[in-house]
């Protein structure tokens, strides 16, 4: 028996008539909104709704076990944009699993009001620690798929990191040492390492991220999947974690368009990526990726395509 999973991150949907307040005026949103309209973020997610949509007919099409969404589903963190976004996925109908982007908790207050959580919450199902909306497991056949929340609102325009914290961190290896066997992924939404394995930049990494990683490697985890960067890649072995790593890169920005799609058979993992063809309004196959993950034999392998 075989899992088959799409993975989908970095959607960064505009919605109008989003509920603009005065202390947007002068905190990060306003420095959000400045990117997108005059720095060239909004033309390159011009065509959200379209490909998105396309996006969503490829789901119903391909009737994937399980949809993992890494996310940024928002520009601006606003709750229009994130009821838009689980409109066109149908989350109710397909499905799924769900963390939160940087850009979902744009500011203090929009990671603080649930809004996320609530319009992603039939993807947020799943074994929890004490009730704690953070981690989280789903198992879809024989896989577990874990669920870690990596983003943090911030006061501050520049400030751009993530952040899973001691709390969390002790619960997902509480929930790691309880899970039955099976093939684990965890899925966040910030990365280990950038394509070229180095560590992102101060203000828009993931702070405690070799800590997570050991916590990670401790609890068997044989997959990171995640998003945040916009542009696909895969590492067999990144620098400083036993396990591979899968971004997913942006499934709407004009260009790099694409989503993973990944089938699991044992530990053998057999991947493609499918990329949009805008003359067509379709995806289609790209490059394809084999990873063995930890678990099963010691090292891994990405035999082609990235
Ligand atoms: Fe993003
Ligand atoms: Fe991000």
């Amino acid at each position: 028996m075989s899992v088959r999973l799409a993975h989908v991150s970095d959607l960064h949907l505009t919605a109008p008539g989003s509920d603009w307040r005065w202390r947007d005026w002068v905190g990060k949103r306003l420095f959000t909104w400045l990117n997108l309209r005059f720095f060239g973020r909004g033309r390159r997610f011009a065509h959200v709704e379209r490909v998105l949509t396309r996006f969503a007919a490829e789901l119903e099409e391909r009737q994937y076990d399980r949809v993992i969404f890494s996310g940024d589903a928002t520009a601006l963190g606003f709750d229009t944009e994130m009821r838009r976004v689980a409109e066109i996925l149908k989350v109710e109908q397909i499905p799924g699993l769900a963390v939160p982007g940087n850009h979902d908790y744009c500011t203090m207050g929009a990671a603080r009001s649930g809004n996320f959580e609530r319009r992603f919450a039939p993807w947020q199902q799943g074994t929890r620690i004490n009730g704690q909306v953070y981690p989280f497991a789903q198992q879809v056949g024989h896989v577990w798929l874990i669920a870690v929340n990596s983003a943090k609102g911030s006061r501050w325009c520049w400030d751009a990191t993530g952040r899973i914290g001691d709390d969390q961190r002790d619960r997902l290896r509480r929930l790691l040492h309880g899970l039955p066997p099976g093939p684990r992924i965890l899925v966040t939404h910030y990365p280990i390492c950038l394509a070229n394995g180095r560590r992102e930049g101060l203000a828009h990494g993931l702070k405690d991220v070799r800590d997570t990683v050991a916590a990670a490697a401790a609890g068997g985890v044989g997959l990171w999947l995640h998003g945040h960067r916009h542009r696909f890649y895969c590492l067999p072995q990144p620098p400083g974690a036993p396990f591979p790593v899968i971004c997913a890169g942006s499934t709407t920005q004009s260009g790099l368009w694409n989503y993973g799609e990944y089938e699991i058979e044992g530990h053998r993992l057999r991947g493609v990526r499918r990329v949009y063809d805008p003359q067509s309004d379709a995806f289609r196959d790209a490059d394809r990726f084999e990873l063995e993950l930890p678990g099963a034999k010691p090292r891994s392998e990405c035999v082609s395509g990235v």
